[in-house]
């Protein structure tokens, strides 16, 4: 036991830091944060132009369900962009400050090639500084990095912390820190869920969403 003891504790002290850095613990990214009010005040749905919200959007039991295919008119009818069901928070429509996006996200399986959340607004020619997207099961930041692979026909938690000041992103999925990207610019700036067509996507394309909450850093 003396023994045992002796060995085991060094080992343990020298390791631990090394295992959470490499596999991360979940944590509350909430932390530190004040919950905004978000109530149909605060967001409205993009859909396509041509159809009643309806046919392209539902709200059950607490679960805002967005759906699109991939050869449905855009949001207006001379916008050259892609097909599109989103809620756009547009209430919150931020400049500074330390922002957060919260909510449960669900994909059935075959949804590809398309984006599920972004933080609208950026400089330059791009028109968002985050997306992440979804390719044949997996979240991504954009097309550029894999974030989770498996996440089809499950609720995973969706935290977005946007430092505007200091010009980072960061992306926790289920409580766990996966990414962090550069801010992209941008003199506004505010939260989107939905679904985004992309490239390379599927003929139907769903996500699903709960528990959307907007937080901001006290300050
Ligand atoms: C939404 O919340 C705001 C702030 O609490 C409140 O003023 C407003 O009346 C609410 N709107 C609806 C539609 O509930
Ligand atoms: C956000 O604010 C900017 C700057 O005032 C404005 O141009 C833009 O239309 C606003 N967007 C929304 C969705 O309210
Ligand atoms: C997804 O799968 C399709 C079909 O196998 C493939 O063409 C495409 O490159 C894949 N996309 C990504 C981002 O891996």
């Amino acid at each position: 036991m003396a023994s045992f003891s002796h060995l085991a504790l060094p080992i343990t002290i020298s390791f631990l830091p090394l295992i959470c850095q490499s596999i991360g613990w979940p944590i509350d990214p909430t932390h530190g944060f004040t919950q905004l009010p978000f109530n149909t005040s605060f967001y409205h749905i993009q859909k396509p132009y041509n159809l009643p919200e309806t046919d392209r959007y539902s709200f059950f039991s607490g679960i805002h369900k967005l759906w699109v295919y991939s050869t449905d008119e855009p949001l207006s009818k001379n916008s050259p962009t892609k097909p599109r069901t989103e809620i756009i928070i547009s209430g919150y429509n931020y400049s500074s400050g330390v922002w957060q996006f919260e909510g449960y996200g669900y994909v059935p399986c075959g949804t590809s090639g398309v984006c599920i959340m972004q933080v609208f607004g950026a400089g330059g020619n791009h028109a968002t500084s985050l997306m992440l997207r979804v390719y044949n099961g997996t979240l991504y930041y954009y097309r550029e990095a894999a974030i989770v692979p498996n996440i089809y026909d499950r609720w995973f938690r969706v935290n977005v912390i946007h430092d505007v000041d200091a010009s980072k992103i960061k992306v926790f999925i289920d409580g766990v820190f996966m990414y962090e990207a550069l801010g992209r610019g941008g003199e506004f700036h505010y939260f989107k869920c939905g679904v985004y067509a992309q490239n390379d996507d599927s003929s139907y394309m769903e996500s699903r969403w709960k528990g959307i909450k907007i937080l901001k850093k006290s300050d």
